[in-house]
């Protein structure tokens, strides 16, 4: 076990940030002290850590002195505002937002694909968008076997993804529906209970959405495949929380269905899940509050020879986002890479 490190969570009352909080003591971190940092709205709002009482403190310069470890998830325009304090103090900060995903000195890391770049960081290192982190996690397996030569992603994203405030929108939305009311939409741009709608993210002049080249850009980054082909339609449905992605992927040659399902079954992070007597397959209500990416549903494409089809559900909030933060700071501590080795980072 490493020598206990001190922690800070930024964005410690999110969606994100709670559940880090859960899986710091849950998976027995070795925390010294545990630092809960949001904005000032949550100052003194208190929470629960190993029998402690912790109270919420309110970001500010001095706030990072002494910390080892910053898991960041209050959005990217505060990972911002903070990042060059954070690295400066000493830290290592972990960033759950996309401000610094795409920059060449930032590791961009998904444990189970690659761990080595952690030894790389300047005091940051990202931690990749959810839906591109389950996708990764789900297809990565068959990509070592077989090169993925083209993936084809449509999305099912859950409010979770959007923070708290949204999964609460939808709960709130859906009790108006149901007494006749009209819904309100604050935090999402249109209704989301009983409705659908492409990705709240904004549109580049290409017609893909953020959110969809995020899954390009990241998952060549973290495959180390600049030249990967990808195309993603990013899809916000009214699940609270799990993401479900149908994917598409063409290989050079055929690759077939049962090594598929041999793969899957004995690989890190993800569980093969189907029955296909009784028509099941992975749902978000299995996935959620589990670990592993569900996977099922794989089949031939009867459209191309070299083509797998398959269905993946993953808890957003958890692998998508404050579990593979959390195992990026416990392969920090494995590695003992938390000091930096090269010149500390300016952003
Ligand atoms: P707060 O609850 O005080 O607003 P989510 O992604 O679920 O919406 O959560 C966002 C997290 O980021 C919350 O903990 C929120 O704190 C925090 N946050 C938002 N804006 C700031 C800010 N300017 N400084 C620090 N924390 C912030």
């Amino acid at each position: 076990m490493s020598k206990p490190v001190n922690v800070a969570i930024l964005g410690a009352t999110g969606a994100v940030g709670t559940e880090l909080l859960k899986l710091l003591e849950s998976r027995n971190f070795p925390v010294k002290n545990l630092k809960l940092l949001a904005s000032p709205r949550s100052a003194g709002t208190t929470f629960e850590f190993q029998g402690k009482s912790i109270q919420v403190e309110s970001v500010t310069e001095k706030a990072f002195e002494g910390i080892d470890i910053v898991l960041a998830s209050a959005g990217g325009s505060t990972s911002k505002a903070w990042a060059q304090t954070i690295v400066d103090s000493g830290a290592v900060m972990v960033d759950n937002s996309s401000a610094f995903r795409m920059n060449p000195e930032v590791p961009l890391i998904v444990p189970e694909i690659n761990p080595e770049t952690a030894a790389d960081h300047r005091g940051i290192i990202a931690n990749p968008n959810c839906t591109t982190i389950l996708m990764a996690v789900g297809i990565y397996p068959l990509h070592q076997f077989q090169p993925i030569e083209r993936i084809v992603v449509s999305t099912y994203q859950s409010a979770s993804g959007a923070g708290a405030r949204a999964m609460e929108e939808v709960r709130t939305q859906s009790e108006a529906i149901l007494k006749g009311e009209k819904p309100k939409a604050e935090i999402l741009p249109y209704p989301l209970a009983f409705n659908l709608f492409t990705h709240n993210s904004p549109l580049k002049d290409t017609g893909y959405c953020e959110e969809e080249m995020k899954m390009v850009n990241e998952t060549r980054k973290i495959f180390a495949e600049p030249n990967l082909k990808i195309t993603a339609t990013c899809v916000r449905v009214p699940v609270l929380r799990a993401h479900s992605e149908a994917i598409n992927l063409e290989f050079k040659e055929p690759f077939s269905v049962e090594k598929a399902r041999e793969i899957i079954a004995e690989s890190p992070g993800v569980q093969l899940l189907e029955d296909w007597q009784k028509n099941y397959f992975p749902m978000p209500i299995d996935a959620s509050g589990k670990d592993a990416v569900l996977v099922g549903r794989i089949r031939q494409d009867i459209s191309h020879p070299n083509g797998l089809e398959l269905w993946i559900c993953g808890d957003q909030i958890r692998k998508g986002a404050a579990l593979n933060a959390v195992q990026i700071a416990e392969l920090l501590l494995e590695k003992s890479c938390l000091k930096k080795n090269k010149s500390t980072l300016k952003v």
